[in-house]
């Protein structure tokens, strides 16, 4: 007990404890938290669904038929209509033979790679993949080369030198829209590499499924190479406002993973009303009330960030609805999330390990339920905070 109690004790001097908040309210423009109401910019329910009446009537309906918990894993009695009928519509979505529901990103992101990977493959990961990533490759046991982030001329000088004694299978993994720093992965570039090495492309899309494209497609179908990926792995819990994630891919890969993937075969499935209410936000990705949504979203991503570099900001890169404000040491980092909480904006300040030293933010996130009055009042407040704090 002492030990942890040292370890706890060590991570608050140097400002790196960590600690629950409870936030009241729907995830929408405006939530409570400490009894007074809050604008929420650090949520990942970007298109602002997850309160959608279309999704919460599926999930009610569900739970009502099917009950509140699922019973079993998928490969004993816990495989539903709604299961089923999910993956198929991520397949259309995907443009997949077929696709595979998992309990979260992270099972997604662990399973995935330790079903399909072993020792004798070799798996080619950026540098700021997220930390499931990261995760999957160790359990997967594979030699595990990570290049420079988004560089594809490193990445290829990489691939050329391991070529002479290539084993196994090679894989590119990476995040189609990056998670802390809100860039976009090269992906047509990386598919050529693929091409050229006779490897597998991974995109782990969690911040693109639903946001990103004409149709929502994802990272892969802005950048118009969507049918050029061999894994589509992407969450159900961020823009598609539900919970859960799946991998998109040829009929072999889900097959291999129903029979491999431990996430997957060791864990009791989701609720049914969750895959209901999935179909629902993919039917709301594929409608016209989505394509405004997606719209709105844009249009408020450009006047967020907009402002904030007009008022001096470095967003470290991003060009999406994920927006970081680089503010580099721990300890202003939380004193401008707890002071910009106090004036009624909540976004999460970010550190290491999370995040490189020096590279602490405070990370916030646009969405589409948000005004352009709001927006406009917190940037303000953000940049009077930064000025104070770390100015
Ligand atoms: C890029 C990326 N992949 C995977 C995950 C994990 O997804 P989940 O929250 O569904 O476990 C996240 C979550 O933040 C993420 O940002």
């Amino acid at each position: 007990m002492d030990n942890w109690r040292f370890e706890l004790a060590r991570l608050k001097r140097q400002g790196m404890l960590r600690s629950l908040r409870v936030v009241d309210g729907g995830q929408g423009a405006v939530v409570q938290v400490n009894g007074q109401d809050v604008l929420l910019l650090c949520s990942n329910n970007y298109l602002g669904i997850a309160n959608h009446p279309a999704l919460v009537e599926k999930m009610v309906a569900a739970t009502r038929q099917y009950g509140a918990g699922s019973g079993a894993s998928r490969l004993i009695s816990g495989t539903m209509p709604a299961h089923v009928a999910l993956e198929e519509r991520i397949a259309t979505f995907k443009g997949t033979e077929a696709a595979l529901l998992f309990n979260s990103g992270y099972a997604a992101n662990i399973g995935i790679l330790q079903g399909l990977f072993g020792p004798d493959d070799v798996i080619f990961s950026d540098q700021l993949n997220h930390a499931s990533i990261i995760d999957g490759c160790r359990l997967a046991r594979a030699r595990t080369l990570v290049y420079p982030h988004c560089d594809h001329v490193a990445l290829a000088e990489i691939m050329e030198r391991e070529k002479s004694h290539r084993k196994g299978r090679w894989l590119i993994v990476t995040d189609g829209v990056f998670s802390m720093d809100g860039d976009v992965a090269p992906l047509t570039e990386l598919c050529d590499l693929k091409d050229r090495f006779d490897a597998l492309l991974m995109v782990d899309d969690a911040h693109g499924t639903g946001v990103s494209g004409k149709n929502g497609r994802g990272t892969g179908e802005a950048l118009g190479c969507l049918e050029r990926i061999d894994l589509h792995m992407g969450t159900l819990g961020k823009a598609l406002g539900c919970a859960g994630a799946y991998l998109a891919a040829d009929r072999v890969i889900i097959d291999t993973l129903i029979n491999r993937s431990r996430s997957f075969i060791f864990s009791t499935s989701l609720p049914a009303g969750v895959p209901a209410a999935a179909s629902a936000a993919l039917d709301l990705v594929d409608s016209e009330e989505g394509r405004n949504l997606r719209q709105k979203l844009a249009e408020n991503r450009t006047l967020f960030a907009g402002l904030l570099q007009d008022g001096g900001m470095d967003l470290l890169g991003s060009t999406t609805q994920i927006v970081p404000i680089l503010t580099r040491d721990p300890d202003p980092t939380m004193q401008m999330t707890e002071r910009l909480l106090e004036m009624g904006v909540f976004l999460q300040g970010v550190r290491p390990p999370t995040v490189g030293t020096g590279l602490c933010r405070l990370r916030a996130t646009v969405m589409a339920s948000h005004s352009a009055v709001e927006l406009t009042d917190a940037v303000g407040k953000i940049l009077d905070v930064y000025r104070e704090y770390a100015g």
